[in-house]
């Protein structure tokens, strides 16, 4: 399956850190991602983690020192970091990282990243003390000022039993940092609105009513909005995923919640995805104790809840922001989409097949038709990542659609 990571040229630098075993996983999951990983060793990362094993994981040799005739042969100290899309330092030492502040070049890590054309990011991880000694502070602030990006290590307790922060951070922050420099930065100084999942319509404290949406769509459009540039705000119902990285998500339960959220987050969107599959109808009354079995009656009273999408298509004039509606369907997908797009005054409409096994609620991949006023675009059957950057480039030609004609 395809990856963001795949074709990329990532140099991978791995310093004399206790961490350096971690990165070994981050190098085989960047190696199956389809990415051709260079790892370039310290001295110091060479007695913790044997070069064999990264050479193993990435499936490229691990060039050793850069004066060996050899090694002057196959790669050079300056060609590493020019073939490359990003140098990424992880873990990165206080030690490395007062080399480069200083502009020192004494192995083939530290001159690649002074001959580096790419990005370079540096991860640190270290004693929490190393990390907060203002000399540390000072050489990565250093580094930041000449465009080095500084992941944020993480806080916890270390190997060497201390508290605080200089953990190296999980895969998942660190990837999606660098999915960010890799990729276009096209939805740069657009705001997103996103919501995501299902929502819950309560009967007693115990028992709601819900749907099998698993929020993955959403989240899907709010990582990939994230990387492309977009702020996003995620209003999300009940799901069993981690917030994205750099967005900023507000939990609801009800379709009354995630009303209220979006009419008051919709102020300031220029763009707004719905993804959530939002109940349609609620319990007319909500016990406010659990109802014992033997009070219960088989009739359930229901009425409709808000129609959050017919709302935000009323206002669309008003605040100026480009609607993107979804549509589940189980049959005549077409007019059910071309229906909802008129109806709701939406701009775009992805429409989802909900009645196939591999598409839809639940499922990691989706296949869907895309419809706006020029008509309709079917999407290949690929991962909901995928169909979020296919719903993405659809979005982006819209939003330039409307430039140039208000231009
Ligand atoms: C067991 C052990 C663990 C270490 N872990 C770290 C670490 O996590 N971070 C760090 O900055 N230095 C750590 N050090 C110190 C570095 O290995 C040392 O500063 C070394 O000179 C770094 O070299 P390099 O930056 O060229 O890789 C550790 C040293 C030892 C012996």
């Amino acid at each position: 399956m395809h990856s963001p990571f795949t074709g990329k040229k990532i140099v991978m630098g791995i310093t004399g850190s206790i961490a350096a075993f971690k990165v070994a996983g981050w190098v085989s999951t960047l190696a199956k991602d389809g990415a051709d990983v260079a790892v370039v060793m310290t001295d110091s990362a060479c007695k913790f983690i044997a070069p064999l094993t990264f050479a193993a994981l990435s499936g490229n040799p691990v060039p050793g020192n850069m004066f060996s005739a050899e090694q002057a042969h196959s790669i050079s100290h300056i060609q590493l970091g020019q073939e490359a899309a990003l140098v990424c330092i992880a873990p990165a030492t206080a030690n490395t990282i007062a080399k480069l502040s200083c502009g020192l070049a004494d192995d083939l890590l530290t001159t690649t990243v002074l001959a580096a054309t790419c990005p370079v990011m540096i991860v640190p991880a270290m004693n929490s003390q190393m990390f907060a000694n203002p000399l540390t502070r000072q050489n990565l602030q250093r580094l930041a000022d000449t465009g080095i990006i500084i992941v944020d290590p993480a806080t916890g307790t270390m190997a060497c039993k201390s508290e605080g922060p200089g953990r190296l951070p999980e895969w998942e922050s660190v990837s999606e940092q660098m999915l960010a420099v890799l990729s276009e930065r096209d939805l740069q100084g657009e705001k997103f609105l996103i919501t995501a999942g299902p929502t819950r319509e309560h009967l007693d404290p115990a028992r709601f009513l819900s749907n099998r949406s698993s929020g993955k769509m959403g989240y899907a459009l709010a990582r990939s909005a994230v990387r492309r540039g977009a702020d996003v705000v995620l209003v999300s119902g009940p799901v069993n995923l981690p917030t994205p990285f750099g967005v900023q998500q507000i939990d609801v339960q009800t379709a009354e919640e995630m009303h209220t959220a979006v009419m008051e987050q919709s102020k300031e969107a220029t763009v707004i995805v719905k993804a959530a599959a939002v109940s349609d109808f609620r319990p007319l009354e909500q016990a406010a104790e659990k109802v014992k079995k033997e009070h219960a009656s088989f009739e359930l009273k229901l009425e409709q809840t808000v129609d959050i999408l017919q709302q935000l298509g009323m206002k669309k004039n008003d605040h100026g922001y480009l609607l993107v509606g979804f549509a589940a369907e189980s049959e005549n997908l077409r007019e059910a989409g071309s229906r909802k797009l008129k109806n709701k005054h939406l701009d775009l409409i992805a429409i989802n097949d909900i009645s196939r096994k591999n598409t839809g609620f639940e499922s990691d991949t989706n296949q869907v038709t895309l419809l706006d006023h020029s008509g309709f675009t079917e999407l290949p059957l690929v991962s909901k990542d995928e169909t979020a950057d296919l719903i993405l480039d659809r979005i982006v030609e819209l939003l330039h659609n409307r430039t140039t004609a208000n231009a």
